[in-house]
């Protein structure tokens, strides 16, 4: 399956190369076939600009563990981002730093009103608030803690005028002013933010599912989502996700990290490795990590959870964030 990706990555690029160099030449018929390759190729191969990994956002988490600043330095324009995450609340991790990432060096996806899915302590949100084309952002949170922490953080961090953070069971909010606002928004929205977490009893994709079903009637057409896929749900998942949930079109890996431990001494991660270790029980498509005694060897997750329960060691997969963009 990494195979078929890499082979369609790399075709990618051919296309794109090739277009570079028909575009020289702007006869009728050369245009028409430039029109034909990228018809073939729209909704199959993912667009070759992720983003290399010297660029991928960390940030220094304080003494007490309870907050994290991103430095102006490595926020590429964006400014510094403080982020306080008392006990109870959403603290910032890998896969919020890949999405950090995409938002800080992919501004130009983003203008407009956005929603923020799942906003926790809202550090995607007001990254995406301090884009200048940029105009408001909604952060939905289901938890009553992270929408306390996360409206302290909007002060803290200067963007109340742009971010407004709503008490919500995904797309429903859980006041009148709230539905209101939200509604008025069918359609109008240009860009959701998601990194959701893995849902239980199911493949864990989810809230995945949730994401794009439910945006897409906020969404207008040719608004993207900046949606965190890691690499161990595996490319075939992504097909199955647009065919799940349609009126979505596949654009490719915004950011990614190089291959790192799927870090089981946190209890989520393993709890995550044994939700998925159950879903190939049932029969569910296999996970893809990798190996760490030798990385190209592809191990699904009961072979990966069996590895860590008898040597203690990690199976490695890449943190990542992808573009989707509605029909
Ligand atoms: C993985 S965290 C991401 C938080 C933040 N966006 C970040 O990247 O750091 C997922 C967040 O989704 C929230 N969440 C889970 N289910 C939700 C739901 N049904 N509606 C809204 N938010 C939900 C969780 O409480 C959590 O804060």
């Amino acid at each position: 399956m990494l195979e078929l990706w890499g082979t369609r990555v790399a075709f990618g690029k051919c296309v794109c190369r090739l277009e570079r160099f028909i575009a020289k030449d702007n006869t009728l018929a050369v245009r028409r076939i430039r029109k034909e390759i990228l018809n073939a190729i729209r909704g199959l191969v993912p667009f070759p600009h992720s983003i290399g990994k010297r660029f991928i956002l960390k940030g220094a988490r304080d003494a007490t563990g309870t907050s994290t600043v991103l430095p102006g330095s490595d926020t590429n324009g964006l400014g510094s981002i403080r982020i306080e995450h008392p006990k109870g609340t959403f603290a910032l991790t890998p896969a919020s730093f890949i999405s950090l990432t995409a938002i800080c060096y992919r501004q130009d996806l983003l203008s407009g009103v956005g929603l923020d899915w799942g906003t926790g302590t809202g550090c995607l949100a007001i990254a995406a608030a301090r884009v200048d084309s940029v105009s408001r952002v909604y952060g939905l949170e289901v938890e009553r803690a992270n929408v306390n922490a996360a409206r302290v953080n909007v002060t803290l961090n200067a963007v109340d005028k742009k971010v407004r953070i709503l008490h919500c069971d995904s797309y429903r909010p859980f006041t009148a002013s709230g539905v209101k606002r939200l509604e008025a928004l069918k359609h109008k929205v240009t860009f959701i933010l998601a990194n959701p977490p893995s849902s239980e009893g199911d493949d864990g994709f989810g809230y995945r599912r949730e994401v794009l079903r439910g945006g897409r009637k906020y969404l207008e057409r040719g608004g993207r989502v900046f949606l965190s896929i890691s690499s161990q749900y595996g490319a075939a998942r992504i097909t199955r996700l647009v065919r799940d949930a349609p009126g979505f079109v596949y654009r490719g890996l915004l950011a990614g990290t190089d291959l790192v431990p799927f870090d089981l001494s946190r209890s989520d991660l393993l709890h995550c490795l044994e939700l998925y270790a159950a879903e190939e029980r049932r029969g569910g498509m296999e996970y893809t990590f990798h190996n760490p005694e030798a990385k190209d060897l592809i191990m699904n997750a009961t072979s990966g959870l069996d590895m860590y329960r008898s040597t203690g060691r990690s199976p490695l997969m890449r943190w990542q964030t992808h573009l989707f963009e509605a029909r």
